[in-house]
């Protein structure tokens, strides 16, 4: 990835596998608590809150990274009008995810439940949106000449 230092691409995809894994592990409980639904899967007990405070600390990195392509990468691809219908939907999920993430923070009972209903929903398809975007992005470097084909 152009402009960025050495490393970053491996940063990023460290966080969002620890953000999707922590929020993963977070479903269970989720589901019983805001829903009623016991899917008998596994059960973190005690252990929930070091879940918790895992997903807090990549989901703050994961909008720290997010800054951090918004001034290169994202205008670069941009103004180049590249890769830009998958970019567009993985921030649509991303705002979905911090929006109806606050509101499981404050929301009540109800709108908990839709809110729950919405981060699942755009959590689960993060990783088919980035891998749609990563194969725009090899097509995107084949049509400049910087990949064969
Ligand atoms: C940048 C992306 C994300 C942000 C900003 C975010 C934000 C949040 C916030 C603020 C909470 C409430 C804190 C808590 O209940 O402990 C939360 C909980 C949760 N998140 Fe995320 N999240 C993100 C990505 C994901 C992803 C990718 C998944 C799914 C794989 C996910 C699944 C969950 C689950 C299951 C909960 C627990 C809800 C509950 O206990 O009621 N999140 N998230
Ligand atoms: C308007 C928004 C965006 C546009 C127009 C865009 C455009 C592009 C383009 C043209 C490429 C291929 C060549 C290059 O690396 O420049 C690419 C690659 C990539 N993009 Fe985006 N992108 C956007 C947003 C995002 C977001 C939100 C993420 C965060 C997950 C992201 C992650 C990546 C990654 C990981 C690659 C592959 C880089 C590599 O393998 O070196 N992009 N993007």
């Amino acid at each position: 990835m152009n402009g960025y230092p050495a490393g970053f691409v491996r940063i990023l995809f460290a966080t969002l596998t620890l953000l999707f894994a922590s929020g993963l592990a977070l479903v269970p409980n989720a589901l019983d608590t805001r829903l009623g639904l016991d899917l008998g899967l596994w059960s973190l007990g005690g252990q929930r809150t070091w879940a918790a405070a895992l997903h807090a600390a990549s989901f703050f990195t994961t909008l720290m990274l997010l800054g951090a392509l918004w001034t290169v990468h994202m205008r670069a691809g941009w103004v180049r009008r590249e890769n830009v219908f998958s970019a567009i939907l993985l921030l649509v999920a991303f705002g979905l995810l911090v929006v109806s993430g606050l509101v499981l923070y404050y929301g009540d009972e109800l709108i908990g439940q839709v809110a729950l209903g919405i981060h699942l929903l755009a959590g689960f398809l993060l990783p088919v949106l980035l891998f749609a975007h990563l194969i725009g992005a090899v097509q995107a470097q084949r049509r400049c000449g910087l990949r064969r084909p």
